[in-house]
């Protein structure tokens, strides 16, 4: 078989697997929004056209294609290797702390490893149990800053089942992702996008988690990304300020929404350095991940308080 010719009559979703795995190795791609290696990608993409479940069973690996399936397959393949489309835009779907989400190209793909602390309930700042009448901790309200998807805040609301979610993004081509993403996991009452450049619209209220995954990619790391980054809105990766322009004004402005014994949790991914040196006198505590990721601090409120006047010194440059 020839990369993208539709492959014969008679091919089982197994043959087509290992075609395009084979494929994948032998093309420049990089895997890292969704699935990690080529064979994964492979079984992704091709059940896909083969319009079988992504967890088919070892019958489904014996389904002979139809010719229409067969020419999906060229076509996918063809996105997938020629123009680097991720696969998670080519079949409009992500994963992400176990549950589906929508996504186009005017959203960045869930990968955020904030979904692991989100399944842990925020531990041990929130779900602990207060020692006298053994009520837990948890969170009533939350913002889910720069949301893109949704998927931060509709993780929230799946977590905390008493918690309402505000889901904030700039980007009205995102909040249609988002709403259509919030209702199909049943959360309308609960989980509210809003349309805001950072804080600008949002209503004066206390939330108890500020949680986000902002831009926070410099131009030149961006410029150095494999090209399947590139297909992401750039909207969703870059930040001046050395990559730290929305992180800082999260910072500023929780003084004024984090609750008296809230939480602020950011990722800032390669940033952290840069963070950190730009705060030295802050104690961030930089989370720890068993799945893999790293570059998301915590502070509480106490701290927000501490720092405030350094937090405010620093100018948002825009550069
Ligand atoms: C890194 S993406 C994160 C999306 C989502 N939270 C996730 O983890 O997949 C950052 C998001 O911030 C949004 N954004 C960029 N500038 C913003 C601003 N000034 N105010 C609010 N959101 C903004 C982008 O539109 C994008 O959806």
């Amino acid at each position: 078989m020839n990369a993208f010719c539709i492959p014969p009559q008679n091919t089982t979703l197994r043959d087509i697997i290992v075609w395009a795995e084979e494929l994948f190795k032998n093309s420049d791609l990089y895997f890292g929004h969704g699935t990690d290696n080529a064979l994964d990608e492979a079984a992704y993409l091709v059940s896909y056209c083969a319009q079988k479940p992504a967890d088919f069973n070892d019958n489904d690996l014996l389904h002979v294609l139809t010719a229409s399936q067969r020419e999906k397959v060229a076509e996918v393949l063809y996105q997938r290797i020629t123009n680097k489309v991720p696969a998670a835009y080519i079949t409009g779907t992500a994963y992400f702390f176990g549950l589906e989400f929508e996504v186009n190209e005017d959203v960045l793909i869930p990968r955020s490893p904030i979904a692991e602390l989100i399944g842990e309930q925020f531990f041990p700042w929130f779900n602990y149990a207060d020692g006298l009448s053994n009520n837990k901790k948890t969170p009533l309200n939350i913002l889910d800053m720069c949301t893109g998807s949704g998927c931060i805040a509709i993780a929230c609301a799946v977590a905390f089942e008493n918690a309402n979610v505000d889901a904030v993004d700039i980007s009205t081509q995102a909040l249609k992702v988002a709403n259509s993403n919030i209702c199909n996991h049943h959360l309308t009452e609960r989980v509210k996008a809003i349309q805001s450049d950072m804080f600008v619209n949002l209503p004066q209220k206390k939330y108890d988690i500020i949680v986000s995954n902002p831009p926070y990619v410099t131009r030149v790391e961006i410029d150095g990304l494999p090209a399947e980054y590139h297909k992401e809105p750039d909207m969703g990766l870059y930040a001046a300020n050395n990559g730290l322009q929305f992180a800082i004004i999260i910072l500023q402005q929780a003084f004024y929404y984090l609750a008296d014994n809230g939480i602020v949790v950011v990722e800032v991914g390669n940033s952290a350095q840069a963070l950190q040196m730009l705060f030295p006198d802050i104690p961030f505590t930089w989370l720890e991940f068993e799945m893999g990721g790293e570059g998301v601090f915590m502070l509480d409120a106490t701290q927000i308080r501490q720092y405030h006047a350094q937090l405010q010194n620093i100018n948002i440059t825009g550069e």
